[in-house]
């Protein structure tokens, strides 16, 4: 695989499964624009890139904001002529009971893990149409889309909506030669997976007996699956998502 001359765009690129991709691409050859609202892991990352070789950007973006989302793409556009690859990785997540829900945790979710990426599609898509070159995104959901998981009712929902999202949007962009993928992560080693888990290492050990490779999977293992999905060697390849899950729930 080689990226030579692609831009990519990651979403929560300042942290786990989204630094380990932009890492990736980066390895590719492809220029990298980091999206997060953490600028300072955002900028690590940057520079983490640069060491590596490549070209990468910081941009400062609240993916729960259109306007910003339509700057963020603007911006990458201006400063490379073009973009190629979006993968929506961003996110967040409080496991708590469903009734213990605060309604304030349902609008944080939607906004955020829902609404963000359709923000970033729209404005991203407003580029990669036009320029008539084709594209990919990746679209990064969850295996709670399609097996549920107690505690993450609201959050699996979301992850089920960027699941159907993929799904119909594939169809419409396959005439742009634009191909929407997703992969939908079990559990992996990130800062994420640690500030949920942190304080059950009990059910952490429940989690590895139950996946038949009986490890959870590193940031790198999801990073290799959108990779392959966003690159030629997936080119007939949209409207799919692919687990990534160790054999868990082997869905
Ligand atoms: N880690 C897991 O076990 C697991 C399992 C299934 C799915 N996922 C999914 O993988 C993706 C990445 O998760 P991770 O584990 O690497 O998480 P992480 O917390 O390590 O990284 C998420 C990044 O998103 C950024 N972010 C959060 N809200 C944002 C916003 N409003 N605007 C811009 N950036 C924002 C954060 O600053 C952070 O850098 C998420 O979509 C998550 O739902 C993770």
């Amino acid at each position: 695989m080689d990226f030579t001359g692609k831009i990519a765009i990651i979403t929560g690129g300042g942290s786990g499964i989204g630094r380990a991709t932009a890492l990736k691409f980066a390895g590719l050859h492809a220029a990298v624009a980091i999206v997060d609202i953490n600028e300072e892991n955002g900028n690590h990352v940057v520079n983490e890139i640069r060491e590596l070789g490549a070209e990468a950007l910081f941009i400062k973006t609240d993916i729960s904001n259109f306007d910003q989302t339509q700057a963020m793409a603007e911006e990458v556009h201006k400063r490379f002529g073009t973009i190629d690859v979006l993968v929506n990785n961003a996110a967040w997540d409080r496991i708590e009971p469903f009734m213990n829900n605060d309604p304030a945790l349902w609008d944080g979710l939607i906004n955020v893990n829902l609404k963000g990426p359709i923000y970033v599609t729209r404005a991203v898509l407003e580029f990669m149409v036009k320029q008539e070159a084709g594209g990919s995104i990746v679209n990064v959901a969850s295996d709670a889309a399609k097996v549920g998981s107690t505690g993450e009712a609201v959050y699996s929902a979301t992850k089920g909506g960027v699941y159907a999202f993929t799904k119909s949007l594939a169809r419409e962009m396959a005439r742009y030669h634009i191909r929407v993928n997703s992969i939908c992560p079990g559990p992996t080693q990130t800062p994420f997976f640690e500030a949920v888990m942190g304080d059950m290492p009990k059910v952490v050990e429940s989690i590895k007996k139950a996946i038949p490779m009986r490890r959870v999977a590193l940031p790198e293992d999801q990073a290799s699956a959108i990779v392959w999905l966003a690159s030629d060697e997936a080119a007939y390849i949209t409207g799919q998502a692919l687990s990534v899950n160790g054999g868990l729930n082997m869905c």
